[in-house]
């Protein structure tokens, strides 16, 4: 058995337990976590959101994630072709192909938040950063975000990254240094959690996060915690069936799929914990939108001991989080450009880039497409793929079979059959309900 975890083809596997959540868990750790989920959670009101997210993530995302996992295994397939494969002559391959649609409109806009990243990366490095004022700290976020020409760049340098990987089908590669980076990163944000805890007014900010205000609550709420567990988790689009593809069959599934939740809630969680104090110590206002990370941190690290060097690597450490984030974003587009149109892997891997930067242009020139990209993806089309996924699993696969994969090579699986309840009923249903709702409000039809 190869030790490494290359995505590149289907005979590799995953050859240790940590192997399998440290990859799977590298493509859901990323932007999402830290400057995502934060400014989602700020816009919807705070603990009531971190509420449902956490129901939601228990309930519907870690069961989808168990039933990408077992069908990509089962049929030893990437996703643009394991749903023909296990349906062959069927309508189920357009989740292969909706799945494509969603990781190429994420790259668009994902590589934008990857610059503004590194831009901050390299303003820390310099200490262009350190001792701005709270106020010239938001300007300097704003001046940055209405410029699309240094957005541009700035994105095309991640995007240019991303592709030389993808390129050279080395994904396998930053895996193996993102297994020890990533917990690098854990563990500055809980140095930073700690700072921020002792901040004048920072409790305000962790009653927020944690203190339900169940007034709060409207359809938006629970329909954006369940995209963002979606988005989070990097499910509902195929790519979690991708990795199942490489899981050996004595893996044990389920424990994979929650370890990699637990993981990815953590750096979630924390991240929420260092901003939200930020937010109340530094008259922040919590429901401004995706510049919230940017225009907190940097106050934070300007009161801490050898803050420039800390931003430093924080945001260096970020940058990481993302590439191998975009890395299996762009990899899904670019599998599906080689298998259909028989393009060579750099090719495809061009053509997949120049599409991403055009689009990821528009983003940067206006911020309803950005926004409607970020909110179409996690809201609208990983539930519809998720939907469909599930679906697939109950009425496509004959239940012993779907049951053997769970229970492969002696591994037990005690609970199978409330797994299966919640599958085949619990999570279509609350996703068609959830969904059909925040349609209706997103239309502003209320009823
Ligand atoms: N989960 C990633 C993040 O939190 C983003 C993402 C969504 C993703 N779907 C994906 C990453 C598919 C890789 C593949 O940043």
């Amino acid at each position: 058995m190869k030790k490494n975890a290359n995505p590149k083809s289907s005979t590799d596997k995953f050859s240790t337990k940590l192997g399998a959540v440290a990859a799977a868990a590298g493509s859901a750790v990323g932007l999402g976590n830290v400057w995502r989920f934060p400014y989602i959670v700020g816009e919807d009101g705070g603990a009531v959101f971190l509420i449902l997210y956490v129901i939601f993530t228990i309930a519907i995302s870690i069961p989808i994630m168990m039933t990408e996992f077992a069908i990509g295994r089962k049929s030893g397939l990437p996703v643009t072709s394991a749903y023909r494969s296990l349906a062959p002559h069927s309508k189920w391959g357009v989740i292969g192909v909706l799945g494509v649609l969603t990781a190429f409109l994420i790259s668009s806009y994902y590589n934008i938040v990857s610059g503004w990243t590194l831009y901050y990366a390299v303003s820390s490095m310099g200490g262009w950063l350190s001792g701005l004022s709270e106020v010239a700290v938001a300007d300097y976020f704003s001046s940055l975000s209405a410029d699309p020409f240094r957005c541009i760049i700035w994105m095309m340098l991640m995007l240019g990254a991303t592709a030389a990987v993808v390129a050279q089908g080395v994904q396998g590669g930053i895996e193996k240094y993102s297994k020890i980076l990533m917990p690098l990163l854990f563990l500055l944000i809980v140095v930073m959690v700690v700072r921020a805890l002792f901040l004048p007014n920072g409790l305000d900010g962790i009653s927020f996060f944690l203190k339900p205000d169940f007034s709060k609550l409207t359809t938006k709420t629970v329909f954006d915690a369940l995209g963002q567990s979606f988005f989070s988790m990097s499910i509902g689009m195929g790519t979690m069936t991708t990795y199942g593809s490489y899981l050996r069959k004595s893996e044990n599934i389920a424990t994979t799929a929650s370890h990699v939740a637990v993981v990815d809630f953590m750096v979630a969680f924390l991240s929420g914990a260092v901003i939200f104090p930020c937010v109340f110590a530094f008259g922040v206002n919590p429901s401004q939108g995706p510049g919230l990370v940017f225009v907190t941190l940097p106050n934070i690290f300007n009161q801490m001991p050898m803050g420039q060097l800390f931003a430093s690597f924080f945001f260096l450490l970020l940058v990481v989080a993302a590439i191998t984030s975009s890395v299996s974003l762009l990899e899904v587009v670019v599998a599906y450009l080689k298998e259909s149109f028989k393009y060579g892997r750099r090719k495809a891997t061009l053509v997949a880039s120049l599409l991403c930067l055009f689009f990821g242009i528009l983003c940067s020139l206006s911020q309803t497409i950005f926004s409607v990209f970020d909110n179409i993806t996690a809201n609208v089309l990983m539930p519809i793929g998720a939907f469909l996924i599930v679906l697939f699993a109950v009425h496509r696969l004959p239940k012993d079979e779907f049951r053997a994969e769970f229970e492969a090579h002696g591994v037990s699986f005690r609970l199978f059959n409330a797994f299966y309840f919640l599958v085949k009923y619990a999570v279509p249903i609350v996703i068609l309900i959830i969904f059909a709702n925040g349609i209706l409000a997103l239309l502003g039809i209320s009823y």
